[in-house]
């Protein structure tokens, strides 16, 4: 197969994890005769600096004229501690995410044996614990309207029927080929835009009547993720709740440094880590490349490549189990190994691995 790959590391510990999700994909590529052409672009702060844009049309078109896009990560404190800044690294992503409407933002989670200790939750509460999260990723209070002044500020919670279907067809898609439960979590006790919410559901489950669909306020699922994860097979939720859930959920999981995501819906689809641009770690070379290694297994399998992507699971498992971890997750009397290491050990696993 070929493809067009757009590669944009954007900030923080962007770039040293970008070069790993890279290895590994032109491993995979040299491995089945694929072809993968990588072409890099700009985002986010390093847009900023260069072009003065953190979304800059060149990298809009390089974007459209590839099959896929392999993110990493923007963010930059010079920016979160200035909250006048009129141009802000994040703009980017979102000016992406929407442009591209990349409405459906999947984020398994699920726990690895061998890191149940590294978690800090029980390891009998989230042995087990597998499901994903459905997020919502271009409407709610990130994209509605939103008005600032020096005493006043608000953002507006909007969602349309249209835009509440389509995630949930999503997530009934998840559902059907999983375990056939699926949460949706909202807040319809108080907002109207979760009112829309529960309706266009209650509407829509019965459709799928194979899948068991529950509904739990946001309140009461932020409880329940950490205190009963197991009871979640597909969760859906708006754009802001699960923005919020899903870095809960990275607790599971025993690091946020460990999970991907898939941004998809109407044009190229993006892959992505959950977590954001550490940027007290940029050149240290400690974050762990996992999260941004299997966003590029997600990518794999999003065309079709099923033992492409299965390898690098494979792999990456292995890397766990054979203690090659970055910090975050080593265990305490071992030595930890660079992002570049674990890179390297888990492209190298790639290309011999049966
Ligand atoms: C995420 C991130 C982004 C978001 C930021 C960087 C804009 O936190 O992908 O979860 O809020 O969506
Ligand atoms: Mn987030």
């Amino acid at each position: 197969m070929e493809l067009n790959i757009a590669v944009l590391p954007g900030d923080g510990i962007g770039s040293e994890i970008s070069a790993q999700g890279v290895l590994v994909l032109e491993t995979i590529a040299r491995r089945f005769n694929h072809k993968f052409i990588f072409r890099t672009g700009l985002i986010g702060a390093a847009a900023i600096e260069a072009v003065g844009d953190p979304f800059p049309n060149e990298t809009m078109q390089l974007c459209l004229d590839s099959d896929a896009i392999l993110f990493s990560a923007v963010g930059d404190p010079r920016y979160d501690n200035d909250p006048t800044s009129p141009v802000r690294p994040e703009q980017g992503l979102l000016k992406m995410r929407k442009s591209l409407e990349l409405y459906a933002n999947i984020r398994p989670i699920s726990t690895y044996k061998s890191l149940l200790e590294r978690s800090p939750l029980k390891e009998e509460v989230i042995e087990g614990a597998d499901f994903v999260c459905v997020r919502e990723l271009t409407g709610g209070m990130y994209f509605g309207e939103k008005y600032e002044s020096v005493d006043k500020a608000y953002d507006t919670n909007v969602y349309s029927r249209n835009e509440i279907e389509r995630i949930l067809r999503v997530a009934y898609g998840y559902a059907l080929n999983r375990n056939k439960h699926l949460t949706v979590v909202d807040k319809a006790n108080v907002l109207a835009s979760s009112r829309l919410w529960r309706k266009v559901a209650q509407e829509m489950e019965k459709e799928y009547p194979e899948v068991k669909t529950d509904y739990m306020f946001v309140d009461n699922a932020s409880m329940r993720l950490i205190q009963d994860p197991r009871f979640f097979d597909v969760l859906v939720t708006e754009n802001t709740f699960g923005d919020i859930l899903t870095d809960e959920a990275s607790v599971i999981t025993g690091s946020m440094g460990l999970l991907p995501s898939a941004s998809t819906g109407e044009k190229t689809p993006l892959f992505e880590p959950v977590h954001g641009s550490w940027p007290e770690a940029a050149g240290k070379h400690i974050a762990n490349p996992i999260a941004q290694i299997l966003s590029a297994a997600m990518l794999l399998e999003h065309f079709g490549l099923k033992d492409e992507g299965k390898i690098v699971r494979d792999a990456v498992q292995a890397s766990i189990e054979n203690s090659i971890r970055t910090p975050d997750i080593q265990k305490k009397e071992l030595k930890p190994y660079t992002t570049e290491e674990v890179g390297e050990w888990i492209a190298d696993y790639c290309s011999k691995a049966n």
